[in-house]
């Protein structure tokens, strides 16, 4: 188990366990892989970041990370590992959220990417990421470093 702050000081939790903190999250958020890239989602107000977002009802998380990363980026699953889980203790709420690493096979253009700007592919994820205002603030705290080295030590990728 990692405890850290993110940038906005809250508390995070995140492990590598089994769905430590609750079996049916309500948030996902996916790492994706097309072609040997890594394929993020421009977001509106947020700026680049993995795909993501709240499981709808009736949905699983699962269904979930996979319809988000088809409305972020026109990208199709065609193999979503669960990673992790994280809990961020908010100021109003806690989040409880699934991380997935998923193997994107085609990508098909969408007409509408929803609160996104649509698909961001790049061969590296930058290392002063945290300082560079066009990512997403989700991208800035250690659930992303942990979960990167996660993947390339599974040899996933
Ligand atoms: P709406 O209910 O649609 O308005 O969503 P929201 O803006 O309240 O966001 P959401 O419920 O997704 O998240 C609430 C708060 O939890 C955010 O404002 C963040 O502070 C925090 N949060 C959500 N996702 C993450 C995440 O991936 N990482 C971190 N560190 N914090 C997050």
């Amino acid at each position: 188990m990692y405890e850290f702050e993110d940038i906005y000081n809250n508390r995070v939790m995140l492990s590598f366990e089994d769905h430590p903190f609750s079996r049916d999250p309500k948030h996902v958020w996916v790492i994706c892989r097309y072609q040997n890239q890594w394929l993020l989602t421009s977001h509106k107000n947020r700026g680049m970041e993995f795909p993501g977002g709240k499981v709808e009802d009736g949905e699983t998380a699962d269904q979930g990370a996979i319809r988000e990363v088809k409305e972020e980026t026109g990208g199709h699953v065609s193999k979503l590992k669960y990673i992790g889980q994280y809990k961020v203790d908010g100021r109003e709420k806690v989040i409880i959220k699934n991380v997935y690493f998923a193997v994107i096979d085609k990508l098909e253009k969408q007409s509408t990417y929803f609160e996104t700007n649509g698909p961001v592919l790049m061969k590296e994820i930058p290392g002063n990421i945290r300082k560079d205002n066009r990512y997403s603030f989700i991208m800035k705290d250690d659930v992303l470093t942990h979960c990167l080295d996660k993947i390339k030590k599974s040899n996933s990728i």
